[in-house]
């Protein structure tokens, strides 16, 4: 059983909890996620390791279905049944790179956080660009704010920076700015939006993918990803990987592969 030390309510939408699990805390590098199951018979909810303190991590989740409707009832002092990682590859850091961009798509800016940190931590030039639905859905920057030497907002609705998606600000920014390196973390369409445009200024992308995952240790093969034709695992493989030959298309058609059946559990036991 894992102890919840802290819960914050980051949005309507999306939370933030720190658990107390010392044996993957001790483990885990930036880019690792780990599984959760709140309850013995719960499904298993996978989730970027966002930060490590001592034996406690930090986890971000989007009130998006069943299992994490469940995790967001629980509260500071309550217990998970499970908590299994680190899983996955820690990020790749490039050599190579001197000054990086991070893009972060609503809850994407959770997983890009400790690969973007890592950057920073290692002396490379880092920036950001942050977007999302309404000033509100900008979550982290605080957290960002103690790393990134500048960070660039955009809002669907204006109501905070620019008004318009990431990808806007972006190709404004690279009439002026020169980076080597861009991390992009968000929806599929943002990262595969993302991919296009750093192509015309001639920047690498890396991103984080997150398809349906079962098992989460390459057992099931739900979370396959074909990248230049081959048939990669994003919980084994990944889930961080350079953006070059990701069938995006492929992944985009079967996110939505369980949505009726999330939508009907959810009106079962939920009501709603
Ligand atoms: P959202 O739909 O609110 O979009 C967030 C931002 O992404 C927007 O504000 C905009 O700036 C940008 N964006 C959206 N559509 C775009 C487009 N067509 N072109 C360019 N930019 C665009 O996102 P949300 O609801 O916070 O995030 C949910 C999505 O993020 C889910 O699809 C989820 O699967 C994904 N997600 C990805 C990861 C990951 O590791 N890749 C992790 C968590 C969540
Ligand atoms: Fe089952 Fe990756 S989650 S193979």
């Amino acid at each position: 059983m894992y102890k919840i030390i802290a819960k914050k309510i980051l949005n309507k939408d999306v939370e933030l909890m720190i658990v107390e699990a010392p044996l993957v805390a001790k483990n885990a590098k930036p880019g690792n996620f780990l599984i959760i199951r709140v309850d013995e018979i719960g499904e298993r909810i996978p989730l970027t390791i966002v930060e490590v303190n001592g034996t406690q991590v930090t986890i971000v989740y989007q009130k998006l279905g069943y299992s994490t409707i469940l995790l967001s009832k629980m509260n500071e002092g309550d217990y998970i049944h499970d908590v299994v990682g680190p899983l996955g590859q820690p990020s790749h850091i490039r050599e190579d790179v001197v000054s990086v961009l991070g893009i972060a798509g609503g809850v994407g800016a959770a997983p890009l956080f400790p690969q973007l940190k890592e950057y920073a931590r290692l002396g490379r030039h880092v920036d950001l660009i942050i977007g999302g639905r309404t000033k509100e859905h900008l979550i982290l920057v605080d957290k960002y704010k103690e790393f990134c030497k500048n960070i660039y907002y955009a809002t669907d609705d204006g109501s905070y920076g620019t008004k318009g998606f990431v990808t806007q600000v972006a190709e404004e920014l690279y009439q002026k700015k020169k980076y080597d390196l861009s991390i992009a973390i968000g929806p599929l369409i943002m990262m595969k939006n993302c991919v296009a445009l750093n192509k015309k200024y001639n920047i690498k992308t890396d991103v984080s993918l997150n398809p349906i995952m079962i098992d989460g240790t390459g057992m099931c093969g739900n979370c396959r990803v074909t990248i230049s034709g081959e048939t990669k695992f994003a919980c084994v493989d990944g889930p961080d990987f350079p953006a070059e030959g990701i069938d995006f298309e492929e992944l985009m058609a079967r996110q939505d592969y369980y949505k009726e059946e999330e939508k009907h559990i959810c009106k079962m036991k939920l009501g709603k």
